[in-house]
């Protein structure tokens, strides 16, 4: 496993910020995490393209093009010779004495490339439960932002209860999970939250907006209540290390039949296809 540090490679034990970082001090950078499969990216483009999005929107000044990070995050990854792995890619506002004006700093660039982590095939065949839980986070979740302290507390509460994700709840309406996008299917069609700032847009959901179309299934972005959730025939998650997720428990409520139903198994296996 391999670390990077504004224009080094370094072992991960080596990857070492001082404490006058701004990611440390005011989560004041963004984020991306990419899937390697089999040393193929998965999505590169998009994951880079809503990495420098998510720098504008916070003023971060990135020299980077998208094809300098394609080719920096490419040679990290054939340095580490891990061909399935989860690309961390972290921009800051670099590092300057503690001050909450920003600092004339270069931006700090890092990253790590760790083996990636498969949801085991338990959990795949059987699917997972989930809690509801308040959407405590603020009005520009678009951003891919550092700030994670309201989704890491429900992750936690979620954990705690023996539950893989937590379904955040925003004044009635889903909006998304604290890592992950969430999905109901009803009557055959599957229904999103639509893309707003209130929730990230996720590569892994545009990947099934075009699987879905491929599959002949309606797409449906709209907002969707906690009633409907509870009622739901199915209901998914996604994310670049869940891919395509069943949750078959919600608030111990079971959800259809309590396995995972069709749409979901046949999203998944058409996912697979795309990253073989
Ligand atoms: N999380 N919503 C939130 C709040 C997320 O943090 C993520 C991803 C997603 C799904 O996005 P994508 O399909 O692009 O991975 C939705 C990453 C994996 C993480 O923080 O580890």
């Amino acid at each position: 496993e391999l670390g990077y540090i504004n224009g080094r490679f370094v072992g991960l034990d080596e990857l070492v910020l001082p404490i006058d970082e701004r990611g440390h001090q005011f989560g004041d950078g963004v984020y991306e995490v990419i899937r390697f499969y089999d040393g193929k990216p998965f999505m590169l483009e998009e994951h880079l393209e809503r990495l420098i999005r998510s720098a504008k929107a916070i003023k971060l000044p990135v020299k980077e093009s998208l094809a300098d990070f394609t080719e920096l995050i490419i040679s990290a990854v054939e340095k580490s010779e891990i061909k399935n792995c989860n690309v961390y890619l972290q921009i800051t506002r670099g590092i300057a004495t503690r001050n909450h004006l920003f600092p004339d700093a270069p931006v700090s660039i890092t990253m790590t490339v760790r083996h990636a982590n498969p949801i085991p095939n338990e959990k795949r065949e059987k699917g997972v439960d989930a809690i509801t839980h308040p959407d405590e986070r603020w009005a520009n979740c678009y951003i891919k932002s550092l700030n994670l302290l309201p989704n890491i507390l429900a992750k936690q509460t979620a954990f705690e209860q023996g539950c893989h994700e937590a379904i955040l709840i925003k004044d009635g309406y889903i909006t998304e999970g604290t890592s992950s996008n969430v999905y109901i299917v009803q009557g055959g069609e599957i229904i999103t939250t639509p893309l707003t700032n209130q929730i990230l847009p996720g590569i892994t959901r545009m990947a099934v907006k075009k699987l879905a179309s491929e599959l002949n299934i309606p797409f449906v972005e709209k907002h969707f209540t906690t009633a409907e959730l509870m009622e739901a025939d199915e209901i998914f998650i996604t994310s670049t290390t869940a891919e395509v997720l069943a949750i078959v428990k919600v608030d111990g409520n079971i959800i259809g039949s309590g396995t995972p139903g069709e749409v979901v198994t046949r999203l998944h296996q058409q996912f697979q296809k795309m990253v073989e």
